[in-house]
């Protein structure tokens, strides 16, 4: 098929916080970048991150980037990278008065400082007093560094395909990525993109459950990208509850609402964190507290006619703390519970909101793919950051605020090293048209017609078994019966009909390649899940209720073609400091 071309030095899929911020040292170090995105670059779902980012400041507060560190380390559960946290943890601070210069207006103390707030799991001195660790714009931090660069993209004359939803890679016989195969929504036309380097930055899979505080758009499409072209995906069954969704709708309020002195009541009005995590109650890690608020729930504490949610007290902190400090979530309590968190409580629930795992990554980007006796290569010409990457620094369970630090360090970083990529890579490869085609057969397969299911039945289902089955409980019967349910969705897939074939902004189109996409990722999440015989941060077992060192501190990697899981070590050593050995996680 003759296909419209472009060519570009890097192409970045994915237009929030991590694929623009590595967009932005590509482009101000001069290279030729196009950044493809599914909808409006401002609309990626970075503009929903609310509390803040992490960075040891000390602004209010004394802090260190070590026990910054500590603090990660120790909410991973050990599973995360000590070489990629200290990494990160260092680069914290540099990078918040970067974006700070880029334009982000976040909110100032009284001297004029950038407003730090406390969030979960951050300690001073290695789990000493707590720790006001996390930079914020109000409650809209994301939407502030999001527009930032968005806006500094265009001064430095990034590209931009607005729009346009990624197929899948082009892959030559030699291992190298070429590129993607995009389609342009409104005119319905696929296009090849050409890149000497790729870079993946397309976000998380919140999609997967039916309760999340999640975009629309987070449908795991790089991640599962990725998996068609042969790469394990890395820690799938490690999948973050924020604790305080708003009950049955799922739209997050903030951890920083607590941060702010705000705390979390059953029905007998009793302070429970008190009960679950003694030292630092409200602010114990989200697994921590996503567990307490279902086990009040379970036995008989929870609030409402239906006992099924708890309460987030905040009226005591006054309408100016609230005003200036909390101004999004009170609209969104106002929109879509039509109380006024000044005057009333709000009533919560765990909902799923991250994705830990994903496509394997060093701490520069490269994507990596393991080759033998558990050493590990970087796939040529591919990068990845973001929640589609594990890099891992969140490891089992990640903290509050470092999403956002995550995403511009990395984001950086990757820039950086592709740069350094580009010296010896000058030139294009030949194109692989057979890899094209194969990414063609994927719009082929929807233009069948005739009748069956509907997609939007099909995710549905797939929603409500991930949460049944796949939930913040887990034990071997309901996980076995989650595989054979994804199982039997997928197959069904394969009979679904679209009864829409128009070219033009079919959305019906794109919903279809989306519930391909998370199909593929649920079915990575339940096998490692099912597979993971111990309890570790998010991946919680009944079961097996005691994390296991012994046989499970290390990485799982999902082969989707095989539908086989490997494992690799954890990389326990950092840069310059000592290894944070792991020992037993209390708050
Ligand atoms: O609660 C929040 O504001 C979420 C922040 C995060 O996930 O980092």
């Amino acid at each position: 098929m003759n296909l419209p071309r472009r060519r570009f030095d890097v192409l970045v899929i994915g237009a929030g916080g991590g694929g623009l911020r590595a967009a932005l040292q590509l482009a101000q170090a001069e290279a030729n970048v196009a950044v493809v995105s599914k909808v409006f670059p401002t609309r990626s779902h970075t503009v929903a991150a609310q509390g803040g980012m992490n960075a040891a400041l000390a602004n209010v507060l004394p802090d260190n980037w070590l026990w910054h560190m500590y603090d990660t380390v120790k909410g991973s559960d050990y599973l995360g990278d000590q070489d990629a946290i200290e990494y990160m943890c260092r680069a914290a601070a540099h990078l918040v008065i970067d974006l700070e210069h880029a334009g982000v207006p976040f909110s100032r103390l009284e001297n004029g400082k950038i407003y730090q707030r406390a969030f979960g799991g951050q300690s001073q001195n290695f789990g000493g007093e707590q720790a006001a660790r996390t930079c914020a714009a109000a409650d809209r931090t994301g939407h502030a560094i999001l527009h930032s660069l968005y806006q500094q993209n265009i001064r430095a004359k990034t590209h931009f395909f607005d729009e346009f939803f990624a197929l899948d890679l082009i892959k030559d016989a030699k291992g190298y990525i070429l590129g993607a195969v995009v389609l342009e929504i409104e005119t319905g036309q696929p296009w090849v993109i050409e890149a000497k380097c790729t870079l993946l930055a397309t976000g998380g899979a919140g999609q997967l459950f039916r309760t999340h505080t999640n975009a629309r758009i987070n449908t795991g499409d790089g991640m599962a990208m990725a998996s068609r072209a042969g790469i394990p995906l890395q820690d799938m069954e490690f999948v973050q509850f924020h604790p305080t969704g708003i009950a049955g709708k799922g739209m997050l309020i903030t951890e920083g609402v607590r941060g702010e002195g705000g705390y979390l009541i059953n029905r007998e009005g009793e302070r429970f964190m008190e009960r679950y995590a003694p030292h630092v109650k409200d602010l114990a890690s989200r697994d921590v507290v996503s567990r307490a608020i279902y086990t009040e729930v379970k036995e008989g504490r929870g609030c409402g006619s239906h006992g099924d949610y708890v309460l987030l007290k905040l009226d005591h902190l006054g309408e100016k703390v609230i005003k200036e400090r909390l101004p999004g979530i009170r609209q969104t309590v106002l929109t879509f519970l039509h109380i006024d968190p000044i005057d009333q409580p709000i009533p919560v629930y765990p909902t799923c909101h991250y994705v830990m795992g994903g496509i394997p990554t060093n701490r520069f980007g490269q994507v990596v793919a393991p080759y033998n006796e558990g050493a590990e290569e970087a796939i040529p010409g591919l990068y990845a950051v973001g929640e589609c990457a594990c890099v891992s620094v969140h490891g089992a369970n990640r903290l509050g605020g470092n999403s956002l630090l995550d995403i511009v360090v990395f984001g950086r970083a990757a820039g950086n090293h592709i740069i350094e990529y580009l010296q010896g890579h000058r030139y294009h490869r030949a194109l692989a048209h057979e890899s094209v085609e194969q990414a063609l057969e994927r719009l082929v397969r929807w233009e069948r017609s005739g009748d069956g299911e509907s997609v939007d039945g099909l995710r549905a289902e797939l929603q409500k078994v991930m949460e049944q089955n796949c939930g913040v409980f887990r034990n071997e019967e309901v996980l076995k019966e989650g595989v054979s349910k994804v199982k039997e969705i997928a197959e069904r897939l394969q009979h679904v009909r679209l009864k829409d074939q128009s070219k033009i902004f079919n959305t019906a189109r794109l919903d279809a390649l989306e519930l391909e996409n998370l199909v593929d990722l649920a079915q990575a999440v339940v096998h490692c899940a099912l597979a993971r015989q111990e309890s570790r941060g998010a991946h919680y077992r009944v079961d097996y209720p005691e994390r296991d060192d012994a046989r499970w501190l290390k990485h799982s990697l999902y082969f989707q073609e095989q539908e086989q899981i490997e494992y690799k070590p954890v990389r326990l050593k950092p840069l310059t400091v000592e290894t944070f050995p792991p020992k037993e996680r209390v708050y």
